[in-house]
């Protein structure tokens, strides 16, 4: 047997060797107990004095060799595979960012927008009583405006309800605040009706309260523009058509002008009726005030071109995700 030929043959395979796994067969092959080597180094015992004395010594040197070469190797691979577990190369991994709902993101627009107007933001109770959603907004038990917000009853004998409109909060604030009034109140409304592309039962309002000496609806109509713009990021057309809501007097639905050219309605309001400022306790003859109402979803469906109002409350993070 020439050990040398072993030798080499069994270095130049070693040289090929890029896994552990390959590296444990060429162990096994080369330096193992079945090996042609251990053969060769059992066999010497079985030569004379003098063969043993040149031959041993070589045969030593080789597996000394191999085994050395062995562990060089193992080291190598070693290394490389903790350089692939760094490879600079890779894209990398994005956390997963949250995202604000649609609807968060236009109610914090319009919270800005207006607090940077002098409005404060005032919140209120989803759950009302018929006294503060009907009664003292001068919406009378059989009167067909209450037939116009079909109406979640939690208790009739008590009259608990969950609120038809954010309207309630202008009586509620005006009760602990003495004029002037400046506030918006955004909150989440409740109807009882069936559910479509632009219908849901339940949904978002903002009501905008101005109470004064001398405030008019051409207040109205300046307050709207100054926000239209700015929430739509470019001059928008709008418009007032007489309307008819128990509470406000002048009453107007206020539509606006859509790329396209249609008209939207996109909230309603009016002049505070005489009877409710005087149910608050504020003197009609010194103050007067201004309140509008309007569909926060309708807002965001407007911005963002959203066809269907279901589609905020769907959870789907297709959806979600593009805000
Ligand atoms: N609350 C009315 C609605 O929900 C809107 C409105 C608010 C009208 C304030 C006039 C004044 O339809």
């Amino acid at each position: 047997m020439d050990i040398r030929a072993l030798e080499s043959e069994a270095t130049d395979a070693l040289e090929k060797i890029h896994d552990a796994q390959a590296l444990d067969a060429w162990h096994t092959m080369y330096l193992g107990r079945k090996s042609r080597l251990n053969a060769f180094m059992r066999s010497i015992g079985e030569l004379s004095l003098s063969e043993k004395k040149t031959i041993a010594p070589i045969a030593q040197a080789v597996k000394k060799q191999l085994e050395e070469a062995y562990t060089r190797r193992e080291k190598y691979i070693q290394k490389s595979n903790e350089g692939a577990a760094f490879d600079v190369t890779l894209p990398p991994l994005y956390p997963a960012y949250g995202r604000l709902h649609p609807l968060t993101r236009v109610e914090r627009s319009i919270r800005s927008i207006f607090s940077s107007m002098n409005f404060s933001v005032v919140e209120g109770p989803e759950l009302e009583t018929e006294k503060y959603n009907f009664d003292s907004l001068h919406i009378p038990k059989n009167h067909p405006a209450r037939d116009m917000q079909d109406t979640l009853w939690v208790s009739t004998e008590k009259g608990r309800l969950m609120r038809t409109h954010t309207s309630p909060m202008q009586v509620r604030h005006m009760e602990k605040h003495l004029p002037p009034v400046r506030i918006i109140v955004p909150g989440r409304v409740f109807r009882n009706e069936a559910t479509d592309a632009s219908h849901e039962i339940n949904f978002y309002q903002f009501e905008g309260l101005m109470v004064g000496e001398g405030v008019t609806l051409a207040h109205l109509k300046g307050v709207l523009t100054a926000f239209f713009e700015r929430f739509f990021e470019r001059p928008m057309e709008m418009r007032f058509r007489p309307s008819y809501f128990p509470f406000t007097e002048p009453s107007v639905e206020i539509d606006i002008k859509a790329e396209n050219g249609t008209w939207l309605e996109v909230m309603g309001g009016g002049m505070v009726h005489p009877e409710v400022l005087e149910g608050v306790g504020y003197n009609p003859q010194a103050v007067s005030g201004f309140a509008f109402g309007g569909g926060l979803d309708r807002f965001a469906m407007i911005k963002y071109g959203i066809p269907d109002i279901r589609l905020f409350y769907g959870a789907d993070m297709r959806f979600n995700n593009q805000f």
